[in-house]
């Protein structure tokens, strides 16, 4: 028996090529273990209404770690129409796999690393190392929502909110929608603590909290508030308190000044996505969902339904990942070898992906980084 379980899913388009190319740098490395193949994505949506089956979540339980390529997602009454005819019009409802995946296993807390290496062509700068902390299962991830609005939840509103609701008197149901922003203590706590901790542990001087506390009051202003409380454990390390839009602002103009970002989950859905494009785009953004039982591993990137089948995509952003995983499993040698062979690759030059201005294949770039193994 090998020393892991590692739980392998692929999911759809450009996925499976990013996971294809990083097998072979971890075979190149000597990682020692047995791959379960977990079903996960839109192929499964179509056949079984249902793109995270039960088999897959059985599956989760019994791994040290999950890899996970990427899944396409639509919006509902797409979702519907591309189910197979036996499974249509029974009331199936479209959920993303992954937003599911995060709940269903607690992975509460998404680690998002985005660091400039020397040599991209596509870095904004060169002296970035940002990481972003984003709270992966509340917020407005939490999935509450209404639409038509339930007139019980109207009478409801109208009781303790009566002067927002008069806005609207006169509006049907049936045109309002809802979705709910839903934080709890203790899910801002950990998030902040992860945060701090990390900075501690690898000496970054600063934390920002990125929220909008003077307009959303109640559920930024609670993240903010345990922000303050926790930031009095770590003597060393300042607490910045930014607002999104102007986070949005700072990270162009002077993305240095920073050092590792919180966020609740749409904040920081959004800011993780600034802050990869700032070192390469989607190709170089690597993450990690990490629970208290288990942790899954994934590219910040989509399918690329474009790319599908092309071997075109650069599978750095799922290597940089599984290299999170390495150090997740405690096998930090590993993980440092790794991410040198990458680092190498991408200052070197010679192999080039087609974001990057080349022409190289997926598999040429897994080839040039196990070779400096
Ligand atoms: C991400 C993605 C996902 C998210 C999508 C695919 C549901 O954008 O991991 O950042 O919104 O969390
Ligand atoms: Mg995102």
């Amino acid at each position: 028996m090998a020393k892991y379980r590692i739980g392998w899913m692929p999911g759809d388009g450009v996925g499976v090529d990013v996971m294809d190319a990083t097998k072979i740098v971890l075979d190149k490395l000597g990682f020692e273990a047995d791959y379960v193949n977990g079903d996960i994505g839109w192929e499964f949506w179509k056949t079984e209404a249902d793109p995270l089956p039960e088999r897959t979540i059985e599956m989760l339980k019994n791994v040290d770690a999950a890899l996970f390529g990427a899944i396409t997602s639509k919006p509902k009454e797409e979702a519907a129409k591309e189910l197979i005819p036996e499974l249509q019009d029974k009331g199936h409802v479209y959920r993303s796999p992954i937003v599911r995946l995060r709940q269903t296993f607690n992975l509460s807390t998404n680690l998002r690393p985005c660091k400039a290496y020397d040599g991209n062509p596509l870095n904004f700068r060169d002296d970035l190392d940002l990481v972003v902390f984003r709270q992966n299962t509340e917020g407005l991830y939490i999935g509450v929502e209404y639409h038509p609005l339930p007139q019980m939840i109207r009478e409801k509103l109208t009781e303790t909110h009566p002067s927002q609701m008069a806005r609207m008197d006169g509006v049907a149901n049936e045109d309002i929608a809802i979705s709910t922003r839903i934080f709890t203590r203790e899910g801002c706590q950990n998030i902040i603590r992860d945060a701090f901790e990390y900075a501690k542990k690898f000496g970054y001087k600063t934390v920002t909290v990125v929220e909008k506390p003077n307009v959303i009051r109640e559920t930024s202003g609670l993240m903010i508030r345990e922000a303050r409380k926790i930031a009095e454990e770590y003597s060393g390390i300042e607490l910045w308190e930014t607002n999104i839009d102007a986070m949005c602002m700072w990270l162009i103009k002077n993305p240095q000044n920073y050092g590792v970002l919180v966020a609740s989950n749409m904040f920081g859905d959004i800011v993780s996505d600034l802050c990869a494009q700032l070192i390469g785009g989607l190709g170089f953004a690597c993450s990690g969902n990490i629970g208290k039982e288990v942790a899954v591993f994934e590219p910040s990137h989509g399918s690329a339904p474009k790319y599908v089948g092309m071997n075109k995509v650069n599978p750095i952003a799922m290597m940089l990942s599984a290299k999170m995983m390495l150090d997740y499993l405690g096998e930090s040698e590993m993980a440092d070898k790794l991410e040198k062979a990458v680092s190498d690759v991408i200052a070197e030059g010679k192999v080039r992906t087609y974001d990057m201005g080349g022409s190289h294949t997926t598999t040429d770039m897994a080839e040039a980084v196990a070779a400096k193994l």
